[in-house]
């Protein structure tokens, strides 16, 4: 073998095994797969769209051995023209699935196998869960705060009424466990170029959702308001639940009806320069 057809052989093996690397990624992944196929579009973990929810799905088939092999001819070519009958139990709103036509069918069973066995564990919410808060932006010291770390912070336990009940009758207050945005920012210490522009800062909280809330630096330090501005982490002794945590927001000694944000990811402090 001279050097040439050695280098060959060498890309063909690198090629090979970079294709073999790859099929093994898209195969662990149910979920990449449906993201990237659109099933999502159509289908919740717990809910009724367009289609069943996949943990529906789940349950109609559980215990059916050739569910994974039914399932994936359906995903790949559709289920009309009979229909599998979703819509008649008012757990879907079209009567047939259209046919997935990107969807391989060696895909079509790996997706088959995801809805039975995982898809409708997770719930509709868990993905936008944070466990932890970065401070970023004109800070000195950048942190990274976990559930625990937030813990070390002076623990603050205040009575607020549910967010959004204003509308609702008879409220019952809830007992949230947490810390002062104040404190937080204290810790990560704001920098900016003159001590004076301190004062022109915003901080810009971000959840997971997109979601964004700002206070002013002087709201925060110098105003009654940064005392209820609080990242919370427990409700009533108990960590919050996927559809607002593990961190969440509250301004509370806002009028009425007080800023509030679920699934809080980032602080960012900037300075609105002139
Ligand atoms: C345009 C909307 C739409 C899209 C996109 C879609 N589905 Fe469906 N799906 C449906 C509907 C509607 C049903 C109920 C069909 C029926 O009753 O015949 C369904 C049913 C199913 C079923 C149950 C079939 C049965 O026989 O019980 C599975 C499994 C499923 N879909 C998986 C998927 C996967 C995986 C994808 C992504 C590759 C996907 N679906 C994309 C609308 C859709």
């Amino acid at each position: 073998m001279n050097e040439s057809t050695l280098k060959n052989w060498r890309l063909k093996i690198t090629v090979l095994a970079m294709i073999l690397g790859s099929g093994q990624v898209l195969a662990a992944d149910g979920f990449e797969l449906a993201q990237t196929n659109g099933c999502f579009v159509c289908h919740q973990a717990t809910t009724k769209r367009i289609g069943p929810s996949f943990s529906d799905i789940a349950k109609k088939y559980a215990g059916n051995k050739n569910a994974a092999t039914q399932l994936s001819t359906y995903i790949v070519k559709g289920t009309e023209p009979n229909g599998s009958g979703w819509q008649a139990e008012d757990k879907a709103t079209l009567p047939h699935m259209p046919a997935n036509t990107a969807v391989t069918p060696q895909n079509g069973l790996i997706l088959a196998k995801w809805v039975l066995n995982e898809a409708g564990k997770a719930t509709d919410k868990a993905k936008f869960v944070t466990n932890k808060v970065s401070v970023i932006g004109q800070v000195k010291q950048p942190l990274e705060l976990s559930i625990d770390d937030l813990q070390k912070f002076p623990a603050l336990q205040v009575k607020m009424m549910p967010h959004g009940s204003l509308s609702k009758e008879k409220p019952v207050p809830i007992l949230v466990k947490g810390v002062l945005l104040r404190d937080i920012l204290e810790k990560a210490t704001i920098q900016t170029d003159s001590p004076y522009d301190v004062k022109k800062s915003a901080i810009l909280i971000t959840a997971s959702d997109g979601y964004r809330i700002i206070f002013s630096w002087p709201e925060v330090f110098y105003s009654p308001i940064g005392e209820g501005v609080m990242l919370f982490f427990e409700k009533d002794g108990k960590p919050l639940a996927d559809d607002e945590g593990r961190i969440a927001l509250g301004s509370l000694r806002d009028n009425g009806n007080y800023r509030y944000m679920k699934w809080v990811k980032s602080i960012e402090v900037r300075t609105i320069a002139d």
